[in-house]
């Protein structure tokens, strides 16, 4: 029988990995300049925690869920998202309120049940933020700009930042009656989700993606201005944010249609946008969600965070540059040529790797063409060559591989030259 990894589901095998690390370096040291702490949650939680938070109508809740009964009896799942999860431990222990800003990021799987397609997985991976104390839209903007310059530090910038309000418990609940009576004549010619949207949660409409749909909402998204069905406090933090990421030259787009898949937010939502992936385009997302604590039993502190989707933003980083498989980084590869040797490359190999060097060598007697190939192929910067003669004379050959060239030095001179 073959066995064979999950439906959408993917492996990361060693050629690739080597990007997932520079995009985690990257976050952290970004993470560490904006004064984010990590946190780390389990992957497993309540079904509940999602219920209550993403929206028990919304596509994640109602039907993506990986949620089972464990021995327990108890409902839980594997986690689809981590904003929920985090307000969740935050309250458990204590790490937030509203006399104070608590910044956190995380790295971590998610699971999804959808269909799988290119760039969208049933298990993938995000790396995001959260940040929780202040209603000011200093912090919203804090987030995009850390948002954008990591993707800047990775050397990506034809990236583009949609931005929507999408209002608060005042404006909302009267912007989805202006929409259901605006869509009312017109909601039979709808699809069949959208009629379940207009009943639970008309903005939903703006998001569906069928042309039918969108050809009746783009009228609608016509008449209605750029924020003209907020309330005055949504408006002014919608432009003071603007304005705020004017200032600091982050170049964004309206996109009336950004109301986003997950119930919790208010005010401010947006995404970060690739034009070089398919369908699945976005790989950031995130907004305000202002009521989600208090929501879980705690007091009412204002928040705002984004998740960027690793798996997205590693395809746009192999896009850009075809050679961005990086190669592992051997410093030295030792190739010894009969048995006597192989001991003494046992003993070499663990004074370099003793000494910080990365080293490896040959455990399978090949022959020296072999050898070399295998460096090469690994990226060696240095090849030492031992074979009775060196073993003898007490010296090796220590091969520079960009050079193509080769002296014969003792051991100690080969440490002292790679170091
Ligand atoms: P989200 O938009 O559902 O937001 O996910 C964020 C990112 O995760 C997406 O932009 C995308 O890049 C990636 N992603 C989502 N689903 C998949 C999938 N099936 N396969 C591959 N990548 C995927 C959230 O999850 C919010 N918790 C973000 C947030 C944090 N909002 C406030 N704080």
């Amino acid at each position: 029988m073959k066995y064979q990894s999950l439906r959408g589901m993917k492996d990361i095998l060693p050629e690739e990995a080597p990007l997932w690390q520079k995009i985690e370096a990257a976050c952290s040291k970004k993470f560490q300049q904006f004064n984010y702490q990590e946190i780390r949650t389990p992957i497993m939680e309540m079904t509940e925690l999602f219920a209550r938070a993403v929206g028990q109508s919304t596509d994640i809740v109602s039907k993506e869920m990986y949620s089972f009964t464990d021995k327990g009896n108890r409902n839980v799942v594997l986690r689809p998202e981590g904003t929920a999860p985090i307000v969740r431990a935050c309250l458990e222990h204590n790490l937030i309120s509203k006399d104070k800003i608590t910044k956190l990021y995380y790295f971590g799987p998610m699971f999804r049940y959808e269909r799988p397609q290119a760039g969208r997985y049933r298990q993938f991976h995000q790396v995001g933020i959260e940040a929780f104390g202040s209603a000011d839209p200093a912090l919203d903007a804090e987030t995009i700009l850390l948002a954008v310059s990591i993707f800047k530090d990775l050397g990506l910038t034809d990236l583009e930042v949609d931005l929507n309000s999408v209002g608060c418990k005042e404006c909302r609940p009267r912007f989805d009656s202006r929409l259901r009576a605006y869509l009312k004549g017109f909601i039979v010619q709808m699809c069949e989700d959208c009629h379940i949207r207009y009943k639970k949660n008309p903005l939903r409409i703006l998001d569906c993606k069928k042309p039918t749909c969108q050809n009746i909402t783009n009228e609608i998204l016509q008449k209605i201005g750029d924020s003209d069905y907020l309330c005055a406090d949504c408006k002014d933090h919608f432009e003071k944010l603007k304005s705020i990421l004017d200032s600091l030259s982050v170049n964004y787009k309206i996109n009336k249609r950004l109301v986003r898949g997950l119930d919790y937010y208010t005010k401010t939502t947006y995404e970060v946008i690739s034009s070089s992936l398919g369908a699945q385009n976005a790989v950031c997302g995130g907004g305000r969600y202002d009521n989600l604590v208090e929501d879980f039993g705690g007091s009412s502190v204002p928040a705002v965070g984004f998740a960027i989707g690793m798996e997205r933003l590693v395809e746009i980083m192999k896009l850009k540059d075809q050679n961005a498989k990086l190669k592992a980084n051997v410093q030295l590869y030792i190739a010894p040529l009969g048995e006597e040797a192989k001991s003494k490359a046992v003993e070499y190999l663990q004074k370099a790797r003793e000494a910080g060097i990365s080293a490896d060598m040959d455990y399978q007697d090949k022959k020296l063409k072999a050898q070399l190939k295998i460096a090469n192929a690994i990226g060696a910067k240095y090849v030492l060559i031992l074979g009775d003669d060196e073993l003898k004379k007490n010296i090796v050959v220590l091969r520079d591989m960009q050079a193509n060239s080769q002296e014969e030095i003792t051991f100690e001179e080969v440490l002292a030259r790679i170091r």
